[in-house]
């Protein structure tokens, strides 16, 4: 098993659309990962939270104020917390105008509708479990949703990675099904890596605290699939700094502009 987002060894990161193509659509749509796709990239990355009635969706921050009209629609429920909303409520949502009036009515995706428009587009999906914290149980009802919908088959494992901010909630997504390739956002110190490395086959990082040594000291690591760690900075949205990545040894970069990190670096 093991994601094909390994591309370290031959001098090119993969790129990854980080909330999908999100500087040129709206983050987290299913119009970011059709301008990822429209774009020519095949790595996208997105959020994914739970409903009030308990249905996965794809939103990056825990409140819906900022990326949807919530306020306009329903002006008496501050703070607006996706968990505190029903689906069918969140749905009623237009998640584009914020953005531009080019995306009126663009609407907040489950991650039924999101999993199967990155089917659709033949794409490959990092899925950040978001706030976890908020939402017991999310890793097994998003590896029970992702094993209806076709993603935990041999054929797809090596299409998706499932990372978090929470160690405990990356260790439960490699305890609930070994065979996914998971990754653990943050920096973790040597000591943590001695432990993270029995669960978690990257680490990511934020760009602005990485070094090449703290990369190297990462790839001397094995992980749970008897492969070298890997490392995805994020997120990364200018030539100098994805060079700088680059030439660190990163394996992957994660950015809101997919095409400006490309330019920079050459390859796929
Ligand atoms: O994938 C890395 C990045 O998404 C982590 O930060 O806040 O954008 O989810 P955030
Ligand atoms: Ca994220």
């Amino acid at each position: 098993p093991g994601s094909d987002a390994r591309a370290g060894e031959h001098g090119v990161p993969t790129v990854i659309a980080h909330r999908g193509a999100s500087a040129y659509a709206p983050e987290n749509t299913l119009a970011s990962i059709d301008k990822a796709a429209e774009l020519g990239f095949s790595w996208v990355e997105n959020d994914v939270q739970r409903t009030k009635d308990g249905e996965l969706v794809v939103l990056h921050d825990d409140s819906l104020q900022r990326t949807t009209n919530v306020e306009d629609v329903f002006p008496g429920r501050a703070p607006w917390k996706v968990r505190d909303f029903t689906a069918a409520e969140i749905a009623r949502l237009d998640a584009g105008s914020w953005y531009s009036p080019a995306y009126a009515g663009t609407r907040v995706p489950t991650l039924e509708q999101y999993m199967r428009r990155v089917e659709r587009n033949h794409e490959k999906l990092l899925l950040e479990i978001k706030n976890p914290e908020l939402y017991p149980g999310i890793e097994q009802q998003t590896l029970k949703l992702l094993g209806n919908e076709g993603w935990l088959d041999r054929g797809h494992l090596h299409r998706l990675i499932v990372q978090s901010f929470s160690a405990d909630s990356v260790r439960t997504v490699h305890e609930l099904k070994p065979a996914v390739t998971t990754a653990y956002l943050g920096k973790p110190s040597v000591a943590q890596l001695h432990r993270f490395a029995g669960f978690t086959d990257l680490i990511n990082p934020s760009y602005t605290s990485l070094t090449q040594g703290y990369v190297s000291t990462v790839h001397a690591f094995g992980g749970p699939h008897d492969r070298p760690l890997g490392v995805f900075a994020w997120t990364v949205d200018d030539a100098v700094t994805a060079r700088r990545a680059a030439a660190y040894g990163v394996d992957g970069v994660i950015t809101n502009k997919p095409d400006v990190v490309r330019a920079a670096l050459g390859g796929d």
